[in-house]
């Protein structure tokens, strides 16, 4: 039993080494000459932005990925000098304080082109910003026909650099087809080819995701963009099916991230207890109860209520009742060494079981992504 973090009540481990691991399969995969982003939009898929972007940098990524002007300043604080790109929106009301932290951003409206077009005149100082053209997904990006006009509007500008030109898959990782990948990518490269028929030449053209990366490499292009992948985890089943489809040896991917607490209390309680709120659970015998001190607030999802379970002393615990704010109660009458202060493992291995991101997803009906990301970025990380 490890006996490490005895004083603290819950807090998150990332192990350094299954990501610099899981960035070389990603850079084997692109080549040394493609520029690998790491993306580490919210708050690093719930790792830790400055934990891992410190690891990634070192370990050979060349650019960091965020999705707001906050989550740039809050590395250009912390004294990472890489190139960020800013994926997400910025209001105009940030965009001076983009220029200060020397953040590149995403831009597909006229009116932020415009702002930044008079700020960079007013400071004196020079913008990269990357044009985002729509291919099928419909979030952000401008309509192909437009890409022109707002390369022009752009080049009215001195201060503006135009760095990038790029798009997002929409529908990927969600199939075992490859059709509508394959109409964004025709749509982007016919946006690259208007665009040089206008002899409109953009360094750093990109697209591609996890998913992407490792199924198209028609899709790299200048630089990849990697989020789940670098954190250890397949996009979802069907990603990892594909590869098997299309006879590709797939990577190894060693998922980074343990999510540990202590037992706060050990309970005896009789036959037919009601448990927790709402009374869901009835103890149909009489049993001990771990209750342990993390809830929905940490990003311990809800829907796990009843029906996930943690790890003790190497063995399963399943929870009992509904995922409080704060409190989850397991039931440990069958690991008669419990105890108080007890390590618990709610993501993670511990002996020979293991709870991956993936499974707790499975249950609470949503995506390795979503549980990941809402870890509350207050609980401890900690890089071993
Ligand atoms: C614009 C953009 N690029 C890249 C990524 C990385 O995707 P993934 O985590 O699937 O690699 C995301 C993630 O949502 C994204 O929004």
């Amino acid at each position: 039993m490890k006996s490490t973090n005895r004083d603290i009540i819950q807090w998150i481990e990332i192990d350094r080494g299954a990501l610099v691991h899981n960035l070389r399969q990603f850079r084997s995969l692109i080549g040394q000459d493609r520029t690998l982003m790491a993306v580490v939009k919210a708050n690093a898929y719930g790792h830790g932005l400055r934990e891992v972007s410190e690891i990634v940098l070192s370990a050979g990524a060349d650019w960091l990925g965020v999705n707001s002007v906050e989550e740039g300043i809050n590395l250009r604080e912390a004294g990472f000098d890489a190139p960020i790109l800013v994926l997400g929106a910025a209001l105009r009301g940030d965009l001076e304080k983009a220029f200060r932290h020397d953040l590149r951003l995403t831009v597909y409206n006229t009116e932020t082109i415009d702002a930044l077009g008079r700020l960079a005149a007013k400071l004196k100082k020079r913008v990269r910003v990357h044009l985002k053209v729509e291919t099928g997904t419909y979030r952000q990006g401008l309509r192909a026909e437009d890409l022109v006009r707002f390369v022009r509007r752009i080049q009215k500008h001195p201060g503006l650099v135009l760095e990038g030109l790029s798009s997002h898959f929409a529908n990927i990782e969600d199939t075992t087809s490859s059709a509508y990948p394959d109409l964004q990518l025709k749509a982007f490269l016919a946006a690259v080819d208007r665009l040089g028929r206008e002899r409109i030449e953009i360094p750093v053209k990109h697209m591609s995701c996890t998913a992407s990366s490792i199924l198209f490499p028609s899709t790299h292009f200048d630089m990849a963009r990697v989020g789940i992948g670098l954190y250890g985890l397949w996009p979802s089943k069907e990603t990892l099916l594909s590869c098997r489809l299309q006879k590709r040896e797939p990577i190894e991917l060693r998922p980074v991230l343990s999510w540990r607490a202590r037992i706060a209390q050990v309970k005896q309680v009789p036959k037919g207890s009601f448990i927790g709120y709402g009374g869901t659970f009835r103890t149909t015998r009489a049993a001990r109860l771990a209750v342990i001190p993390v809830g929905y607030y940490d990003g311990y999802d809800r829907g796990l209520s009843n029906s996930a379970y943690v790890l003790v002393r190497g063995r399963r615990a399943a929870l009992r009742g509904r995922v409080a704010m704060d409190f989850i109660t397991a039931d440990v009458t069958d690991i008669p060494g419990a105890r108080l202060e007890d390590e618990v493992t709610l993501i993670g291995g511990n002996g020979r079981e293991v709870i991956t991101a993936e499974f707790l997803a499975s249950l609470a009906g949503t995506i390795s992504y979503e549980i990941l990301a809402r870890l509350n970025p207050q609980i401890p990380r900690i890089v071993i």
